[in-house]
């Protein structure tokens, strides 16, 4: 358990990332969606907590980001931010609140920042959203962008694969992120495209960027918290690194708790009242 007291903590704000950029510090992020797990890493030192909605996927089991609705997003943020005493905290807006009009995004953004206690909204795409990034903004709700694969558009794209290979939508993702720097987001998130292109958007913008398979040039580094612990099995892309194989160890430790109740091992004599 940490034995911070929560006076003795600093906080992360979007101030200190763009200190970490100048000062070259890169920066750590991991998406949670629940309090138990929050607490674990926001304890461990985690910069950035998303609650992404891959909740979608990893939380809920469905195959894509687009089904979950504002209300569980708000759910998992809630619960995300009783546990955190130190991380900054950013909720994906889903699919669905925000690209209707920019009072939607505005609407959706004060309900979780509102309903949660969340400290930042993340939102996908770039000129197309623009609008709804100024209008966020102008109440004063600090917004981080995501280019490059946007999971919300999957079905405009057909596939996961690595984005901006060829010139024409490098050209349009390096002219998105200026334009969101411009808007006065505090940063962006760039998934899955040539190592290349992340470097030179980095060293491009003077807000961080935060990469998820965009190579090691990114300000800062974003994983799926149960892809890097093992949890998730099936899913195996080359950005991604496994720091534990907890699926191995839930298993092995389940597996042995069945043994134990069929067997009548459990409780002992020192388990019982
Ligand atoms: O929803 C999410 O987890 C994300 C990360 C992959 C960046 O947007």
């Amino acid at each position: 358990m940490s034995t911070h007291k929560k006076s003795d903590i600093k906080k992360i704000t979007t101030h200190q990332l763009q200190e970490m950029k100048n000062r070259g510090e890169k920066i750590a992020m991991l998406t949670a969606y629940d309090y138990s797990m929050a607490r674990i890493i926001d304890g461990a030192g985690i910069d950035v907590i998303l609650v992404g909605d891959s909740a979608s996927n990893v939380m809920a089991g469905n195959e894509t980001t687009l089904p979950i609705t504002l209300d569980q997003m708000i759910y998992h943020a809630s619960s995300v931010v009783k546990a955190v005493k130190r991380a900054l905290v950013v909720v994906d807006i889903p699919f669905g609140y925000y690209q209707g009009s920019s009072g939607e995004a505005l609407r959706s953004s004060i309900r979780i920042m509102k309903e949660s206690g969340a400290h930042a909204v993340k939102l996908e795409g770039g000129s197309e959203v623009k609008d709804s990034v100024l209008r966020i903004l102008s109440a004063g709700v600090p917004v981080m962008g995501h280019l490059g694969l946007t999971p919300q558009s999957i079905y405009k794209f057909g596939t996961y694969t690595v984005r901006a290979k060829e010139n024409e939508e490098a050209k349009k993702l390096i002219e998105d992120a200026l334009l969101l720097q411009e808007c006065g987001c505090f940063g962006v998130v760039l998934e899955k495209i040539p190592a290349e292109l992340g470097k030179k958007v980095s060293s491009q913008l003077r807000i961080p960027t935060i990469g998820i398979g965009a190579g090691p040039d990114t300000d800062g580094q974003v994983l799926v918290m149960q892809d890097m612990l093992g949890i998730t099995k099936e899913f195996k892309p080359r950005f991604l690194r496994r720091y534990a194989d907890l699926n191995a160890v839930i298993t092995s430790a389940v597996n042995n708790y069945v043994v134990d109740v069929k067997a009548k091992n459990f409780p002992s004599e020192d388990e019982k009242y």
